[in-house]
This record gives structure tokens, C-alpha cells and sequence, in this order.
């Protein structure tokens, strides 16, 4: 730990500041940084070309999500941290924060030095605001960020950190706690986890966190972790508080938590609207979303279902989970539980395709000349199954 004073001045004058003022004042203070910077190994092939928070989940960027939850919450001061690879496709897309009625602000991490790092390099952003940390790549069940914001601020908070059981709590932030709940640890990515409860890519924390920060090395793995540094918190008695979230939670890095996601999406939110044409032969079964443009002929939709613009659907079966993105053409083909993304194409496949997420472009098709046989130009670390 240096020898600086931390906790020092600046937070105890945004606590000074705060001490008479309502929630609600203190919640439009409060500023939002989204990480959608790092470089997302574990979505390739997917994200060599591409931003691993611009995949769709439902047809509607990952990123998406994360900035309509902050919004809803009452905050609309929004730093977004992106990476100099995937940063100009990130912020084409997302835009200044109009569409979602916010202000966006994008900041370039050089290097995706960790999420302490990530914080760092958004300083001059958050200036010294309280501030909500969400991870671009998790997804929360719309409404918990808000209760936990209230929460943050009603009780002037150092530092309030989420936590969920999970199966595999290797692979997250690990908290030790004690028998009334209480954090004593937390650990990065434990090769011997000391509890199931992972740390939810969802923070709160007052400006003492800056202090923090500058006092940590970076870990093993070569990154200024964010664990690290709400540990220093605990370890100078800062008020740290961890709450259980009840809703569904998920980090969308691999193929299946991103198809859990969709699964999610769709399950509770999809609502029924047709805009694209839909002939006679076609039987419509349950929530169906249907883009403009789109045509659907001689085909089974069993929702939950969405399908973008301008797509070509002939002879299919689309069974529940599937999220079809625009332009995508869709020819005698048995799809269910899967996401099609932009522009592919999947015609006369006579095997149903299940658990699957097809990328841009990709073509699945089947071969038109002899000698019958199976014919591939396939991307780096893509993943096939044949029967
Ligand atoms: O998902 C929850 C987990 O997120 C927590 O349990 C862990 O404690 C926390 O460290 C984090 O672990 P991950 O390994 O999942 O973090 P990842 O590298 O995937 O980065 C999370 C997001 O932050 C992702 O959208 C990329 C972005 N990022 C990441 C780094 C390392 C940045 O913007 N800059 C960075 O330097």
C-alpha cells in the first residue's frame, strides 16, 4: 500500500456534499462507465471481426442492453471504455447516447490493461462522481441495476459489489464471506475457489476507489484488477457491502452463454409484431417478431422467435430460442435454439440445426456437384459437428 492519503479530501467532500441531498439528486450525479474495450478470445471466431459486445442477443447488441439498463436507472452521464480494434465499429453503432436518451462520452483504452486499468484511463470522465461500473459483455435481469443504485446511494457506500452461486466460480471474482454475509476476500479467478459466489460484472463505487486503484500492482495475468483494488477497500476498513443478486445474471464470452442469453432475451421480453409479409402456408405459432421486408413462405415459426429485416425464409422450421438477424436467407432448413447473425445464409441443409450460432456472412449450403461431399472454407477457431 503507498503512502499517500486516500479516501482523503475528495471523498469525504463528495460525502459532505451528498450527506442532505435526496436520492434522486444524488442519482443524476451519478455517472456510468461501460467497459466494452479487451479483445474477447473467448467469442472467436466471432470476434475477429468484430466488437465481442456488438453480438447480438435477440437481434440487439450485447452493449445495448447494458446502456438501456443504466438509463432506466436514472443516469445518463455515460463514459464508454473501447479499444482502439474494435472502438470506430463500436461507436458508429452506439452513437453519442441519443437513441437511448443519454450522453454518451467514448474513451480509448490503449491496451486492455484490466478493468482498475480501464478505470483509470476514464478518469478525467468521471471526474469525482460516484459512479456504476458495468461490464459490457454481462447482462442482468432489466430492474436490479436500479434497486442496487438506490441501495448505493441511500446508504453512502464505498464500494457495493453483486454476487451470484455459480457452478464454475474458477472462471469469475471470488468473494469469501462470512456467516452474516459479510466480504473478508476477494480473489480473481481462484484455482481453489473459497465459496461459489462470483463476482457480478456490476459495481458501484464512490470516488475512494480512484485512491484504491493506485495502489495496486497488476495481478499475475498482467492486469490492474478492479478485484484488487475493492480488496484494498476492504482492507482499510471501507464500507464494502455485497448483495446477492436474485435475477438472472450472465457473462456472454462463450457461444453457449451467449445462446442462454438469447434464450433469456426472448423468454422474457419478446413481444409479438409482424411487419414483414408472411404467405398462407406459413403457420405462426406463439411470440413472433417479424421485421420489414422480410418474407416468410411455407414455413413453421414456434416462438419465441425474431426475425429481422429484409430476410428470405422458404420451406423452414424455426423452432423456439432462434434469433434471425437481417438480410439472413433461410432455404429449406430446420433451425431451433440457435442465432443467425447478419447476411448468412443456410439453404437445404437436411439436418436440423440446433445449439448453433452462425456468424455474418457464413454460407451453409450444400454441394451442388459431384463427387458428394462435404466442402469447407473455414475461419480460424470456428467449431463444427457433423453427424
Ligand atoms: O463477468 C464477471 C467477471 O468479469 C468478474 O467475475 C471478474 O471478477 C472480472 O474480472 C471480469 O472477468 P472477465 O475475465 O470476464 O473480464 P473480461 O476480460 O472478459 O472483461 C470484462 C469486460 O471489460 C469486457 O466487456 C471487456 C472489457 N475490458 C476488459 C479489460 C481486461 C475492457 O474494456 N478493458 C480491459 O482492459
Amino acid at each position: 500500500m503507498g503512502s499517500r492519503e486516500w479516501g482523503g479530501a475528495e471523498a469525504r467532500s463528495y460525502y459532505r456534499n451528498n450527506q442532505q441531498s435526496t436520492v434522486n439528486s444524488q442519482q443524476s450525479t451519478m455517472k456510468a462507465l461501460i467497459l466494452s474495450g479487451g479483445k474477447g478470445t473467448r467469442l472467436r471466431p466471432l470476434t475477429y471481426t468484430g466488437a465481442k459486445q456488438l453480438v447480438p442477443v435477440a437481434n440487439k447488441p450485447i452493449l445495448w442492453y447494458g446502456i438501456e439498463e443504466v438509463v432506466s436507472a436514472g443516469i445518463t452521464d455515460i463514459g464508454i471504455v473501447i479499444s482502439p480494434e474494435t472502438g470506430g465499429e463500436v461507436q458508429a453503432k452506439t452513437g453519442s447516447g441519443e437513441r437511448f436518451g443519454a450522453n454518451i462520452t467514448y474513451i480509448l483504452q490503449d491496451f486492455p490493461a484490466g478493468l482498475a486499468h480501464a478505470v483509470q484511463v476514464a478518469r478525467p470522465f468521471l471526474e469525482n462522481s460516484p459512479f456504476v461500473m458495468y461490464l459490457g459483455d454481462n447482462l442482468i435481469q432489466q430492474g436490479d441495476l436500479s434497486y442496487f443504485l438506490k441501495q448505493f446511494i441511500q446508504q453512502q457506500q464505498d464500494a457495493l459489489i453483486l454476487l451470484r452461486p455459480v457452478a464454475n466460480p474458477s472462471a469469475f471474482g471470488v468473494a469469501k464471506v462470512d456467516e452474516i454475509g459479510r466480504v473478508l476476500q476477494l480473489i480473481e479467478k481462484p484455482k481453489i475457489p473459497p465459496s461459489n459466489l462470483a463476482l457480478v460484472g456490476v459495481y458501484f463505487f464512490s470516488p475512494v476507489i480512484h485512491d484504491a486503484i493506485a495502489c495496486i500492482q497488476p495481478s499475475a495475468r498482467g492486469e490492474l484488477e478492479i478485484t484488487d483494488a475493492i480488496q484494498c477497500l476492504i482492507d482499510h476498513q471501507k464500507q464494502v457491502e455485497a448483495c446477492q443478486l436474485e435475477g438472472w445474471w450472465l457473462d456472454t464470452g462463450k457461444k453457449d452463454d451467449l445462446l442462454e442469453a438469447n434464450r433469456l432475451i426472448l423468454d422474457s421480453y419478446l413481444t409479438t409484431s409482424v411487419a414483414g409479409e408472411v404467405d398462407a402456408q406459413t403457420q405462426v405459432i406463439g411470440r413472433v417478431q417479424i421485421g420489414s421486408m422480410s418474407k416468410v413462405i411455407n414455413c413453421t415459426i414456434r416462438g419465441p422467435v425474431i426475425i429481422g429485416s429484409n430476410c428470405h425464409l422458404e420451406n423452414c422450421f424455426i423452432g423456439p430460442y432462434s434469433s434471425i438477424a437481417d438480410n439472413a436467407t433461410l432455404i429449406d432448413t430446420d433451425l431451433e435454439h440457435s442465432v443467425v447473425l447478419d447476411g448468412a445464409k443456410i439453404v437445404g441443409i437436411h439436418q436440423r440445426i440446433i445449439d448453433s450460432v452462425i456468424g455474418q456472412r457464413a454460407q451453409l449450403t450444400v454441394a451442388p456437384r459431384r463427387p458428394k461431399a462435404l466442402r469447407f472454407l473455414i475461419g480460424d477457431d470456428c467449431q463444427i459437428e457433423l453427424v
